[in-house]
């Protein structure tokens, strides 16, 4: 914990900036996503040390199938190489690590290397870090509609019993709480399809840092302007 800091438990991010960033600097996009990868580690870690205890990151979007093979194939090499590095930060860090997102579209590999990571580090309690992987909010809504309507359909629920409560409890994470921040990189002020529902009463935070120069001073700063925020939910004293 920090001197008069009101730290947020779940801080959700945007990695955005890794091309821009890299193009500034006359290199390749996937040198930037190689840079970026780096922060992951970095952020993660400070985030623990500040007492947060979520960190969602989104990684890859239902729409990042569009980009050039070359930067999909990259941007999958460097999930395969975390995911093989992060068990000994998982270790050290009690850290505790999940994917959401459609996991069925990712080659077979990588879905046994995120079983095997969930799985190991499910004992740990320390920050969780979940990877937003082929993840888009709007399908991760529509892939939750389906199995409600699957339970009506079997008879287990009717339509009228389908309260807000029923929507969360079937994302890909309903046990992490919403989060209370989501940090924007690189100038960019839209959500992109990032956890729609859950980031309904989020405070956010955009910053021109681009997220291969965002490390633990950057992430404090968001954590400084989140503890200015007068957070409302929708009460009578809006
Ligand atoms: C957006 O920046 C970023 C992404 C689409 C990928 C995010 C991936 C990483 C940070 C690296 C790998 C992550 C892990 C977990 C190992 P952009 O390249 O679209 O930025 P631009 O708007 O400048 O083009």
């Amino acid at each position: 914990m920090q001197d008069n800091l009101k730290i947020p438990a779940h801080v959700a991010i945007i990695m955005d900036g890794n091309g821009r960033w890299a193009k500034a600097q006359g290199k390749p996009r996937t040198f930037g996503h190689t840079e970026g990868a780096k922060r992951v580690a970095d952020v993660t870690r400070a985030a623990g040390e500040l007492g947060i205890k979520y960190v969602t990151l989104y990684a890859f979007s239902t729409e990042n199938w569009s980009r050039s093979a070359e930067e999909v194939g990259a941007l999958m090499k460097l999930f395969r190489g975390y995911l093989k590095t992060c068990i000994k930060d998982a270790d050290e860090n009690n850290m505790r690590i999940r994917v959401i997102g459609d996991k069925t579209a990712l080659d077979p590999d990588i879905r046994e290397s995120i079983a095997y990571v969930e799985e190991h580090s499910a004992k740990y309690d320390g920050v969780t870090l979940t990877l937003a992987i082929n993840y888009g909010g709007r399908d991760e809504l529509t892939r939750a509609v389906r199995k409600i309507a699957e339970s009506v359909e079997k008879g287990k629920l009717t339509a009228s019993e389908i309260t807000a409560d029923t929507i969360s409890a079937s994302l890909d994470a309903p046990d992490i709480p919403d989060p209370d921040l989501m940090i924007r990189t690189c100038g960019e002020e839209r959500i992109s399809n990032f956890l729609l529902w859950e980031l309904a009463y989020s405070e956010l935070y955009f910053t021109d840092v681009a997220w291969p120069d965002f490390g633990p001073e950057e992430l404090k700063k968001a954590v400084e302007a989140y503890t200015r925020r007068d957070r409302r939910f929708g009460g009578a004293d809006e």
